[in-house]
């Protein structure tokens, strides 16, 4: 036990959407801990196992071999029960039969939410890491697993222009982001995609069958690239609205789905997550609560989880401007 710390017994977990980088966020997590003297104990599927009791002692070789692995080691899920009341006092229950002062939670913004309910009812210290490809959270630039997503996305998306190209065809393909376009605006930069459908632009479906069309006479084959939560739809309602316009040429779609959130994480990923990962534990020390670690223009700073959440529209506007004028 470490005398100078304003905690003693750290809980740590993932939550929700997994994403490349989380192991490396377990592992600086859980070897800060014992660097500082503290107990550190892991729950495995976030809030579910926090309700079901699924909690144990870790140690440093617990996270061994671990920093190059995608997925998470302590699972991942999305608990229905923790939104309630009884399921938080559940899961009050079995971190205090461990005598747990302090979590952190590494996830995105549904499981800050939780940490916020649940720190406020029953007074336990919760500091969020950034995880989520989505890149979707205020109070840092980058989220643990974005640069990797974005890299396997654009590593795909490279492979589909190849055979686009050789079938002069439409392509439609549609890369994750349920509420937010930061994977869809970068992977479509990357890939020279003629046109990108993001939620944050509200592009209209008349607007992007111009773009195709004033692009079809010198170009043979064209990317559209759609967030997920574009507002026309995903990729196949687009693309078969868009397909009675362009009949002289195929039209596919491909949805890159849940490869994105696999595979190794870049170097990028893997030193953002050990970053945040010390910050996370030096922060509970020093007695902070209810706060994100973020990193900011390489420094790592401090917010709190309501405005983390609080999604504003974020999006680089020149990054879409951008887009926009070197895709004609
Ligand atoms: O974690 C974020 C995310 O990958 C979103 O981009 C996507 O909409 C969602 O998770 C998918 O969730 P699930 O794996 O539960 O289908």
């Amino acid at each position: 036990m470490n005398p100078n710390s304003a905690v003693k017994r750290v809980g740590l977990f993932t939550s929700g959407g997994d994403s490349p980088g989380m192991n490396a966020a377990i592992r600086a997590v859980v070897r800060s801990c014992i660097y500082y003297d503290l107990d550190i104990y892991g729950i495995r599927r976030g809030y579910a196992g926090m309700i079901e009791g699924d909690i144990f002692r870790m140690n440093s070789r617990s996270v061994s071999g671990i920093i190059q692995r995608g997925g998470t080691i302590l699972k991942s899920a999305r608990s229905m029960e923790f939104k309630t009341k009884e399921g938080r006092q559940k899961a009050f229950d079995n971190i205090s039969k461990h005598d747990i002062d302090s979590m952190v939670v590494i996830g995105g913004d549904g499981s800050f939410r939780g940490a916020q309910a649940f720190e406020a009812e029953h007074g336990v210290k919760m500091v969020g890491v950034p995880g989520t490809i989505d890149n979707d959270l205020f109070g840092t630039d980058y989220t643990i697993g974005y640069d990797t997503a974005t890299n396997t996305a654009v590593d795909a998306i490279d492979k589909i222009k190849d055979t686009a190209d050789a079938h002069d065809r439409l392509f439609f393909v549609e890369v994750m982001g349920r509420d937010a376009g930061f994977i869809a605006l970068k992977t479509g930069i990357s890939c020279g995609a003629e046109a990108i459908m993001i939620p944050e632009d509200n592009m209209k479906l008349d607007e992007l069958i111009d773009i195709l069309k004033k692009g079809r006479p010198s170009k043979n084959s064209s990317i559209v690239v759609v967030a997920e939560g574009d507002n026309l739809g995903g990729a196949f309602v687009i693309a078969e609205k868009v397909k009675e316009q362009f009949q002289q040429y195929e039209t596919k779609v491909t949805i890159l789905g849940h490869l994105q959130r696999g595979g190794s994480p870049s170097c990028f990923d893997r030193v953002l997550a050990s970053r945040l990962g010390l910050a996370a534990v030096e922060a509970l020390m020093a007695g902070k609560s209810g706060i994100m670690v973020g990193q900011v223009h390489s420094d790592i700073i401090q917010t709190p989880l309501e405005q983390a959440t609080k999604h504003g529209p974020r999006i680089n506007q020149d990054l879409l401007r951008l887009a926009k004028i070197i895709s004609i």
